[in-house]
């Protein structure tokens, strides 16, 4: 070894433990990163938590500068997106990378939900992450819905009043927390102000906080694996579990191919189509609010158009309500309702597997009929799907039981 390179190893390892005499670093970085042992047998499902951090710190970034640029009134926020559209340098970029983002955090989200219900994550002992992951899930609604009214355009606006108008269904209280929530008698200044407010700083918070203690609680009990076994019950004589790799070099490696893969699709869709046919910015939107004009179809997000189709599918605004709130709330309730001796699909029977892929379909479909109209057979199907997604809750403590499950081996295959 060169003198040049012992001297630079000293004089890092030197402030090394500088730094761990009065801050546990080395302890931390092996606890969490390097000493930190899962399963070997990790697919592609398990990637989309780490995808979900990488969108997470997308949005943190463009965001601090797009609020560089935006103006938070009602008179000034349209145009300032125009602005930044324009004028900003890169603004257009910086933009387009926080909407399709938005689009992007659920795509990866849902999906990483979707894994936990393939191989049982949710069950003992992680009720825990999952819990906070559906906090998570409620915190990531209200970020992208107080997003949404941001660019103050007619959909911004419109979307608003459709779901602002919802609490005013709640018996009692329901006008008063409409106004609450509005800040005014209508959607105006004041609410596009309080939503700033929310969007840029409170949610976003809580948001990070969340996330941090979702990490914490998965290092605690350790992650589950596709084959749902309890790898830390075969260990070596080291104490380390047979089945694991460190969590870094060995998934940190998988980990940054999938990162390079997915900012590659962001890419192309960022520079290539950006609206995405108008999935990702609807249309309306690039026209400014005009409290005198109501848009013929008001549609919300893509990713809000399942619980959407599900308000429209009761003729009853209160009743619509419930459902729609139902739908949200009743997945949290998941490692309760399954009773399955086994965590993985693997090893479940043909029950369970039925179960999921009808409330796989169920979701999407009620997803399709959000977009469409609420009239004719659109409101009958969205009405089946209703019941295929509830079914798929509320008999789950039933054909959980029931569902003939194989034989779970020891050691992950
Ligand atoms: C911003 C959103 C989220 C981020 C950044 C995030 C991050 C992560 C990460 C990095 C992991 C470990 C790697 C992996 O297993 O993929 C993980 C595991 C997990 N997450 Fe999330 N998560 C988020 C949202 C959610 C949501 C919404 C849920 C469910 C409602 C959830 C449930 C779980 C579960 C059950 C595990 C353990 C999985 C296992 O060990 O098999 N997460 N999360």
């Amino acid at each position: 070894m060169a003198n040049n390179d012992k001297k630079q190893m000293e004089s890092s390892s030197k402030l090394l433990n500088w730094i761990d005499e009065r801050f546990p670093y080395t302890e931390t970085m092996r606890y969490h990163i390097t000493e930190y042992y899962a399963s070997k047998n990790f697919n592609i499902w398990y990637v989309f938590g780490v995808l979900a951090m990488v969108v997470l710190v997308i949005q943190l970034f463009t965001g601090i500068f797009l609020t560089m640029n935006y103006k938070p009134s009602a008179v000034d926020a349209f145009s300032s997106v125009e602005y930044i559209m324009r004028d900003v340098e890169w603004g257009w970029l910086i933009r387009y990378m926080h909407s399709t983002g938005a689009s992007f955090f659920f795509i990866v989200v849902y999906l990483h939900m979707f894994r936990a219900m393939l191989y049982g994550s949710y069950k003992k002992p992680r009720e825990l992450i999952w819990i906070i992951g559906m906090l998570i899930l409620i915190v990531l609604m209200a970020e992208a819905f107080s997003g949404y009214l941001l660019p103050w355009g007619q959909m911004s606006y419109w979307g608003a009043q459709v779901i602002i108008s919802i609490f005013g269904a709640i018996p009692l209280v329901g006008e008063a927390l409409v106004e609450i929530i509005r800040g005014d008698y209508s959607i105006s200044d004041v609410t596009l102000n309080r939503f700033f407010a929310l969007h840029v700083i409170a949610l976003p918070l809580a948001l990070v906080a969340l996330i941090f203690v979702h990490i914490v609680a998965l290092h605690e009990v350790g992650s589950n694996n596709p084959d749902g076994i309890e790898i830390k019950e075969y260990k070596d004589q080291h104490g380390i579990p047979i089945d694991g790799v460190a969590f870094h070099p060995y998934h940190t490696s998988k980990d940054l191919v999938a990162i390079i893969i997915f900012l590659m699709i962001f890419s192309v869709v960022v520079f290539f189509a950006p609206d995405m046919g108008g999935y990702f910015l609807e249309y309306s939107n690039f026209e400014k609010a005009n409290p005198m004009a109501t848009p013929e179809h008001i549609v919300p997000s893509w990713y809000f158009t399942p619980f959407y189709a599900l308000l429209r599918a009761v003729p009853d605004k209160l009743g619509g309500a419930i459902l729609m709130v139902l739908a949200v709330i009743l997945p949290l309730f998941l490692p309760w309702l399954d009773r399955a001796k086994v965590k993985s699909i693997r090893y479940r029977g043909w029950i369970y597997k039925m179960a999921l892929s009808l409330f796989v379909l169920s979701f999407i479909s009620l997803g399709v009929l959000g977009v469409l109209p609420a009239e004719g057979i659109y409101v009958l199907l969205a009405r089946i799907s209703a019941l295929f997604y509830f079914a798929f809750f509320i008999l789950m403590p039933y054909y959980t039981k029931i569902d003939k499950t194989k034989p779970v081996p020891d050691r992950v295959t």
